[in-house]
């Protein structure tokens, strides 16, 4: 007798199996039990009924409380109503763990209790389902920049000067000297592009955000893609293969979790559907003038601006060129207009926001310079990185991608905090 995990039952139709699993759930008549078992791979229903087994084992199973954690030996078949497509008839139950008492029942629990118990809410099976998407969005970025030639570069967490801005920045002690959490790996990156042609970074980054919105968490991983000699519109291209490819990898491989989640496989379909719409910052003024919004040029674009935008059309799209003012440091001047620069910033449909920010970069030393001056920043600790404008500076360009924000996406759910296991939130730390 084998044993195995629930998401192969389909190979084991009519044998005799073994599963170590939790119970999720269960409901009884007088003749027959039901037990939801899940085991990490999958969740499905075990069936105990009263005539076949011994009274002992009756008893046992209907007196089962939720999580508790047992072997169960028994006859896998098929089950045409449910969802999962099989089941297994028990025939013998081992207690592994007691379980009592459990605080998440089936029924409905506010956001702050089931933030409260993070640590057991993941055992449920929508928080499941995200994270066998958030694992496919992994594995499939790591399969995309391999195959296409990039190294991984891992990036210092532990950083001294800002990446990205001074305003959300984590400080630390480093000794005796001032540190901060990285905001992103991108100057990094762009040190190893010189280095090794094309990397990608992936790591945590931080951000003491001090807004509560459904899209920022405190603590998030990015992908960071730098390129040598590349200019920004390869740079878009390389974007939409990508999110391209991470919509095909959770539809070919995440139909399980689409399914618990109810995600909309059709809709997700579309995205896979390339090019995406590039439309410049000036043009997305100018749609949103024309539709009642009150902006101005200059401005940054908050949710509301993002979601109507996107509406338009029917994949995620590119904005591109935005005002020098609003954009970070290291951007790329635009070569006909001083108030611009060379960037975009990709807006996931379905009122998910912005899911990439990425440019080309001020390869030019004095330009380059003059922006960190500019943004208030000291040179002093930002020497190694003009060094790489110094030594043979090229066009580069790159892009991070934010990961709870594409797993939220493809998702389908509502907040950003149930796509990361243990989210960082304003204020939150536990568990
Ligand atoms: O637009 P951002 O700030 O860009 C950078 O950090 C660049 N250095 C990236 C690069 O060019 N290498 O952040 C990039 C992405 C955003 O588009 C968003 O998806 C995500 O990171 N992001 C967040 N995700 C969750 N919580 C937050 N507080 C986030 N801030 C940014
Ligand atoms: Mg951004």
């Amino acid at each position: 007798m084998k044993n195995i995990r629930i998401i192969n039952a389909a190979d084991y139709v009519g044998e005799k199996v073994k599963i170590g699993a939790w119970v999720a759930n269960k409901r009884s008549s007088g003749k027959i039990a039901f037990l939801s078992l899940r085991d990490g791979s999958a969740f499905f229903q075990a069936v105990i009924v009263k005539s076949k087994v011994s009274e002992e084992l009756f008893d046992l199973a209907t007196s089962l409380n939720q999580e508790t954690a047992i072997w169960v030996t028994g006859e896998i078949s098929e089950d045409a109503r449910s969802k999962f497509g099989y089941e297994i008839q028990v025939e013998a139950i081992e207690v592994v763990g007691e379980s009592d008492d459990y605080p998440i029942t089936p029924k409905d629990h506010g956001t702050d209790f089931l933030m409260d118990h993070r640590h057991l809410w993941l055992r449920s099976s929508k928080q499941h389902a995200i994270m066998l998407i958030r694992n496919e969005i992994i594995r499939a970025t790591h399969e995309f920049y391999q195959r296409e030639g990039f190294i991984q570069m891992d990036s210092p967490i532990l950083v001294g000067n800002a990446g990205e801005n001074t305003t959300d920045l984590f400080h630390t002690e480093y000794f005796d000297e001032d540190a901060y959490l990285a905001q992103t790996g991108q100057l990094y990156g762009e040190a190893g592009a010189m280095a090794l042609g094309k990397i990608y970074t992936f790591g945590p980054t931080f951000r003491a955000e001090k807004s509560k919105t459904r899209r920022h968490l405190i603590e998030f991983w990015m992908i960071e893609p730098e390129m040598a000699f590349v200019e920004h519109d390869e740079s878009l291209d390389i974007q939409e293969r990508y999110v391209a490819h991470l919509v095909q990898s959770v539809l070919d491989n995440c139909d399980y979790a689409l399914d618990v989640l109810d995600r909309d496989k059709e809709q997700l379909k579309k995205y896979t559907q390339l090019p995406y719409p590039r439309i410049s910052y000036d043009e997305a003024i100018e749609i949103l003038q024309d539709n009642d919004f009150d902006v101005e040029w200059g401005v940054d674009f908050g949710s509301p601006e993002e979601t109507f935008l996107a509406e338009q059309y029917e994949t995620p799209i590119f904005i591109t060129n935005y005002p020098k003012a609003i954009k970070a440091f290291y951007m790329k001047q635009h070569p006909e207009r001083e108030d611009v620069v060379i960037c975009a910033d990709m807006i996931a449909p379905e009122g998910y926001g912005e899911i990439i920010g990425g440019s080309q970069r001020e390869d030019d030393y004095e330009k380059l310079l003059k922006g960190i001056e500019n943004f208030g920043l000291g040179t002093e600790e930002y020497e190694w990185y003009l060094d790489l404008r110094r030594y043979g500076s090229v066009p580069h360009s790159g892009f991070g991608l934010g990961l709870e924000r594409t797993v939220t996406w493809l998702a389908g759910t509502e907040h950003i905090r149930e796509a990361i296991p243990f989210p960082r939130l304003l204020n939150r730390i536990y568990p």
